[in-house]
């Protein structure tokens, strides 16, 4: 079975409460398990991940090299700051799939730039929910293509 690895940035695990006009109210659980459901219905196993520490998910990543066919990240404000996870993804060679709840691009400026996506397979960004939806069933049609 195909395996794609979830990694959720600093401050998503506040999800449901935190700035809900911008991020919506579901939970981090609630999106979790919308994924489990794509996942389970499309065959692939996930592994999720949830850190505030940006050397905690450079350490996962670098981990996941020859054990996942693809990740799926929001890496939330440190798309915007981190070249160590930029450099992870570069590194590990797995596809990568980065997702944003809020359209990072119609946001103050400095969220318009992500170090991630030069690095990543493709954005989703502005859709909420279905950002997740939408990068999930990308990384799947990825990681199904792999060997
Ligand atoms: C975010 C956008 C980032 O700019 C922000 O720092 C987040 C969440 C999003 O999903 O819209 O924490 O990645």
């Amino acid at each position: 079975m195909k395996k794609i690895l979830v990694i959720h940035g600093p401050n998503l695990n506040l999800l449901g409460d935190r700035e809900v006009g911008v991020y919506g109210k579901m939970t981090l659980k609630q999106i979790n398990s919308e994924l489990e459901k794509i996942a389970k219905a499309d065959k692939v196993s996930l592994e999720i991940f949830q850190s505030d520490h940006e050397g905690e998910i450079v350490g996962r990543i670098g981990k996941a090299k020859g054990k996942f066919d693809c990740i799926l990240i929001n890496p939330a404000a440190y798309t915007h700051t981190s070249v160590a996870i930029r450099d992870a993804v570069a590194a590990v060679s797995i596809p990568t799939v980065e997702v944003h709840l809020s359209n990072i691009h119609a946001r103050e400026e400095f969220r318009h730039t992500s170090l991630i996506a030069p690095v990543a397979v493709g954005q989703v960004s502005g859709f909420g929910l279905d950002s997740y939806r939408l990068g999930l069933k990308a990384a799947i049609g990825i990681a199904k293509k792999t060997k």
